[in-house]
This record gives C-alpha cells, structure tokens and sequence, in this order.
C-alpha cells in the first residue's frame, strides 16, 4: 500500500450559533472518513476551527455587553464539548480570529495584489447612523421595491423573488437599531475572479475533484458568463482583521475564513514540530474538504481561486453533502425540530445518530431525512438487534475459559466476512456509507442464524458440550469482531469496548483478516441500550422551548437561521440544472379553482378542483391549509402544471400541481396571476 498524506477539513462553524443536528451531518461525515483512512495506516489529520469573524458576532457582542473575543471563547468552548460528546475527534481544532490566520490572510493578499487582480471601486451602501455600521444586506428591511411586500430583506423580496440592492427598499430600517438607514460611499475592494476563469472552468470540469452534479451546477450557474467581482472588504465597523494596505477596511468573513483551515493546519504543525508547506504546497499530500452544499461557490469558485493565485496546493476534493431535515420538513424551532447536540446527548446514545447518518449518506448532493420512527427502529434492528446481540449472547459463556486455541470450523462464515473487506472498505472510501452499512448488516444477517443455530444457552446445560460450547462462541465472537472493526469509523466506542472485551487492542483494518485466538474474554457488560421513542419524542418537546437553556440566537440571523446571519450572502440552494427540452416539457397553464375543500384527517391539504378552459377539470392536492383559506380561493386563477404525471396520495389522486413560492409552513404564496388571463392559457 503505497503511502497517502491526506489533509481532511470539514467548514468552519459560526461562533455564533450553537451546534445543532444540521452540522453534525457533516461533522461526523467527515469523523467517519479520517477515522477510516486512519484505520487504513494512512497519515491523515482532521482540520477544523471555529469561524469568528463578522457582524453577526459583532451584533451579539453588543447585545450582550460583551467583547467579541469573550463571545467567540465561549462558543468555541461549546463547540468542542458538543463535538467530543459525539466522538468527533479533530487533530487541531483552531479559531480564525488568530494571529497564525492573520499571517496567512496577509501572505495570500499580497498574492493577490501581486497577480494584479484586486480593483477598488466606490459604492453606496446603507449604513446606520445609530449603531455606526455599515448594514450587510440581511441587517436591513424594508419594503419590496418591486410588489410592496413589507418587512422584506435588503437583497431579495421573498413574496415576488424580486432582487434589488438594499438601496432600493422602501422605508428600510436597520434590523440592529430600528434605526432609518442613511446611504453612504464607501470605498470597497474587490478580487477580479473573471481573470481566472479559463483555470476555474478546467478544474471545477476536468480536475475530477467535484461530484458530476456540482460540476454541472458551477457550469450551468456561474461558469457560462463572466464571473463577477467578488466583493472582499467591508469597512469599519467590523470584527475581523483590517486589511493591511487598506486602513479602514476589512476582510470579508468569507475571505478570512477558508484560510483558517490553513491557519489551523500550522498550529497544528507547530505543535508537532511538522512542516507547513509538507501539508499546503506538497503535490504528494491529499487535501479533502467536506462541506455542505449551501457553501458550494465559496469552495468551488474563490477558493481555488485564490489557492491558485497564492502557490498553494488545491483540493484533491471537495465532498459535498444535502442538507438535514427533521420528519420531512426544514429543522424549525415552532415545531421541536432544530435539535442542538446538547439536547440531543441528554436524551439519547450518540452512537445512534453516528450511526443513522451513515446509512443515509451517499456520494450524491442529497438531502436526507431523520424521522423518529425510522431513527428508532433503525438503531435497534441493527446495532442492537443484530451486532450488539452476537456478544451479548455469547461473551458471558467463554468469560472463564477465554477463546478457543484453535480458530473452529464455522461453514466459511469468517472468511467469507474477512473477504468482503475491500468492498466495504471501497465504500467508505468513495463516501457512499450507506453501501457500507448494507455490506456490513449482511455479514450481521450471516452471523445470527449461527448463534441461533448452535443455542449455547442450550449448551451451556450440558456440562459434557464445554468444549462445543466454548467453540461456538469464539465463533461467534471473532464475527462479532469483524462486524466491529468495520463499523470502527462510524462506531469508535463499540471498537474500543469489544477491544477490551477480547483483550486485543482494535487498531487496523486489517485485523478483520484474522480470527482471534486463545485470549481471555473480559467481562460482559453491556455495550448499548435500546433506543425509545419516547426519547426522541421527549428531545423533541425538549427543542421547543426557544431558549432551550443552550442559548438559541437572538436577533440578527432570524428565528430559524444559526449561521452568520451576514453570510446568507451564501446562495440559493443548489438544484440540479434541467435543459431547454426537458423545461419545455413543463406545460403550465392558467386554472381557474371551481372548487376548494378541506381534506379532513391532514393539516396541510386542501383539495382544489381547477377548471383549465372549456370542460377540462382537474382535482389537485395542494399543501395550503391553514395558510388560505378554501372559500377565498374558490374563483381565482392560479397556475398550473398540466401534465404532470398523476399521483395517488393518501387521499386520492392528485391530477396536478399548483404554484407557489415561499419556504414552506406558513411562508407559502400561491402564484395568483392578475386580470388578463384566461384559463387554459399557456404560460410561458
Ligand atoms: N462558517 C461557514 C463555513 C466556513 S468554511 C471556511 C458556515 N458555517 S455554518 O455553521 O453555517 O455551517 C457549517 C457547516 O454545516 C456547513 O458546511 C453547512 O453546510 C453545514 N450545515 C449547516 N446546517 C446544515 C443542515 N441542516 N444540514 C446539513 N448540513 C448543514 O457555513
Ligand atoms: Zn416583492
């Protein structure tokens, strides 16, 4: 096996939010695949840090009466502790507010001044004169300047999806202070990233570091016009590092915090006594980001870009995950869904969720699902049911006489197990853990009929069937084993107690290859409790109260948002890209609704019956109860997908499917189109 050197990071969170479910998608992701390459002999370290920088910390600062610094130590505190509370180990866990970071930032902008490639430009922005900061778009309301939407924010109107720039809101005020925003010039710096656009359409197409589908979306998005400006400075006042040559002006949270995984990987290296350029600037080391897929343009785009420019190394890969949603829906605070870590480790084993994630997590950009329910029988069926058992059926029976001498006859089921290591270990490799949990419940579906099979509490009786006795348990034993060291990434603590049990250390993948033999058997004691519902269920009324204890956030970001509030500059979320031929499949057409009833039994459909122009009717489910009601909507046109395949639901058949815009819950608006249209009208 020939020698890797992998660097592997997941992005930096917020420090001014607490660690919620959502990250841990990505925190243990990531857990899971250095654990793995460790297990493996390779020479990898996981690099993180907390991401300090912005308004959103400088807005909590003050309200809390406090200095930045002292918020973001207290984050960072939390962070490690929710994190060590789900096993997550990290080889350096760092902050971007740190003199190594600054150093760095320095040495990469004087990169990009060199290339010739930052401009400087005079622009308007809003600035309160209260507080005596420049506002981020998000820190400024208003109404839509385009439909009169009230209370909508300073980039985009969520009613009509209008964008604007936060100059053109009607009666903007300051989300801060309340306080009437007043329009000032400021001189901001930008980095002309349109320069390397022919390097960035190479790499994001060819380089084989991004999933197919990310590649499409940057090609489809971004890559097919000139890239635009990107705007890396803000001016005082802000928390951040000013920028040397530019007294007043600061860098951008995004610019500052990507190259905190650098500054993180030299602290480490200090500590260490390693050689920075070894891990940044060597073609022979391995760099892996992890990231979610709100974050895509920062890491594909920019990143690179400023890599390239500056003589660093660029990602052998960017990995990049869906999003979590609760039962279904987007995490909410009203609904119990917006889990932090620390409710969750009060209710239930972080082995479990570990676990349920990895059977969910693909190499696809998908979004996955956790549901109580399935969460809960998921866990027991698998972890409880079907490995935990093997041991616990068997381990008490060799305590006294450890494990045979010899490894037993077992009809091929150990190497059969020891054979299928490289398949599993592909699968963890290429991401795709939910193939490697299947692989690894089916040597679990393998072993149990032995055990039940072979009865060793029947053995156990009969004091002539010692020797019978002690073999079947070995067997059974050393495939519980394999099962464990397969399932080490993702179950480190299960490792380390079988370790124990078998008085054998667990430490390399390959010792799945090797039956054990001989050795005492500790004692047994038990290794995991079965998951309830009622657990969940209790976290979830847990996660209701809003200031659960953990400190949700106030103010800036809004109700249902952790994340820096000002770097919702991140972008819309990513959808797949569809070409001309495939849109023009779509036929949409102008409806009128004839009838509008309540679907009993749900709390969120309605049944609308939509005359489409002459006799042509159809009966849709829409999910808009509570948001309109069925009388108001009986007469008025909306618009409509005609040929969309028919879909039996729950209630009947739904023959087609209303537009709508908004985030979903509450925040639904159907598409009403004004007077002028005429049902069965072909929109375009
Ligand atoms: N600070 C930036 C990252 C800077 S990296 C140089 C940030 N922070 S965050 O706290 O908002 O998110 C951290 C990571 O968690 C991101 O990769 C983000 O995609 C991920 N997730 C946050 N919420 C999530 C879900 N609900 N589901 C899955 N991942 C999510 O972005
Ligand atoms: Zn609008």
């Amino acid at each position: 096996m020939t020698e890797r050197n992998i660097l592997v990071t997941a992005a930096l969170p917020y420090a001014n939010g607490h660690i919620h479910l959502g990250h841990l998608v990505e925190y243990i992701q990531t857990d899971v695949w250095v654990r793995f390459q460790k297990l493996r002999g390779r020479r990898c370290i996981y690099i993180c840090a907390d991401d300090t920088h912005g308004t959103a910390i400088m807005i909590r600062a003050r309200q809390e009466g406090r200095r930045e610094e002292q918020v973001i130590a207290d984050m960072q505190a939390a962070h490690v502790r929710d994190f060590s509370g789900f096993q997550i180990q990290f080889d350096n866990y760092g902050s971007t507010h740190s003199d190594e970071n600054r150093r760095l930032c320095a040495e990469i902008w004087a990169a990009l001044r060199k290339a010739g490639i930052i401009v400087e430009r005079e622009v308007d922005r809003l600035y309160d004169p209260e507080v005596q900061t420049f506002l981020a778009d998000r820190f400024v309301k208003g109404k839509c300047p385009k439909c009169g939407a009230p209370d909508q924010y300073g980039d985009s109107c969520e009613k009509c999806l209008a964008k604007y720039d936060p100059t053109d809101l009607v009666e903007p005020r300051s989300t801060i202070s309340g306080a009437t925003p007043v329009v000032k010039r400021s001189t901001q710096l930008f980095v002309r990233i349109e320069d390397l656009h022919a390097f960035l359409e190479e790499w994001t197409q060819t380089s084989g570091a991004l999933q197919p589908e990310i590649s499409n979306y940057l090609k489809g998005h971004f890559l097919g016009e000139p890239l635009r400006d990107w705007d890396v400075s803000r001016p005082a006042r802000y928390f951040g590092f000013e920028i040397p040559d530019s007294p007043g002006n600061y860098w951008y949270v995004w610019f500052d915090a990507p190259i905190g995984y650098m500054a993180s990987t030299l602290e480490w290296c200090q500590k260490h006594g390693e050689d920075f350029n070894r891990w940044w600037r060597d073609p022979g080391t391995e760099i892996h980001h992890f990231i979610g897929k709100d974050i895509t343009y920062f890491h594909t785009l920019f990143w690179p870009a400023m890599l390239k420019t500056a003589g660093f190394s660029l990602p052998k890969q960017v990995h990049i995950h869906g999003f979590l949603t609760v039962g279904g829906e987007k995490m909410s605070k009203a609904r119990g869904t917006f889990i932090l870590a620390s409710t969750y480790l009060k209710h239930l084993d972080p082995a479990f969720l570990r676990y349920f994630y990895a059977t969910k997590l693909t190499p696809r950009v998908e979004d996955l699902d956790l549901n109580g329910a399935e969460f809960v029988g998921k866990v027991n069926a698998d972890l409880v049911g079907k490995v935990v058992n093997l041991a616990s059926r068997t381990a008490k029976f060799v305590h006294g006489t450890g494990l045979s001498p010899a490894y037993p006859a077992d009809g091929g089921l150990f190497e059969y197990a020891a054979r299928q290591s490289s398949a599993i270990a592909d699968a963890y490799e290429t991401g795709d853990y939910n193939r490697a949990m299947r692989l690894v419940m089916e040597l679990a579906d393998r072993a149990n009929p032995y055990v039940e099979s072979r009865e060793p509490w029947n053995l156990k009786k009969d004091a002539a069937k010692g020797r019978e006795l002690q073999d079947v348990c070995t067997v059974a034993l050393n495939l519980f084993r394999q099962l464990a060291i397969y399932l080490a990434p993702v179950l480190p603590r299960l490792a380390e107690q079988t370790a124990e049990l078998l008085n054998c250390p667990m430490k390399r993948w390959d010792e799945a290859k090797n039956p054990l033999v001989g050795t005492k058997v500790g004692h047994f004691t038990h290794l995991m409790k079965r998951a309830e519902l009622k657990q969940f269920e209790a976290m979830i009324e847990e996660s209701k109260q809003p200031e659960g204890g953990a400190g949700a956030t106030a103010g800036a970001g809004g109700a249902a948002s952790a994340d820096g509030g000002e770097a919702l500059a991140k972008e819309p979320l990513l959808a797949e890209t569809c070409s001309f031929d495939e849109f023009s499949k779509v036929d949409l057409r102008i409806a009128r609704v004839v009838a509008a009833e309540d679907v009993k039994d749900s709390d969120k459909l309605l049944r609308l019956t939509l005359s489409l122009g002459g006799d042509v009717r159809k009966s849709v489910f829409a999910g808009i109860k509570g948001v309109y009601k069925p009388e108001e909507l009986v007469g008025r046109l909306v618009v409509c997908c005609a040929n969309l395949a028919p879909r039996k639901m729950r209630f009947g058949v739904s023959e087609g499917m209303v537009l709508a815009s908004g985030t979903g819950g509450k925040e639904i608006y159907l598409l009403l189109p004004d007077s002028g249209a005429v049902p069965g009208q072909r929109v375009h």
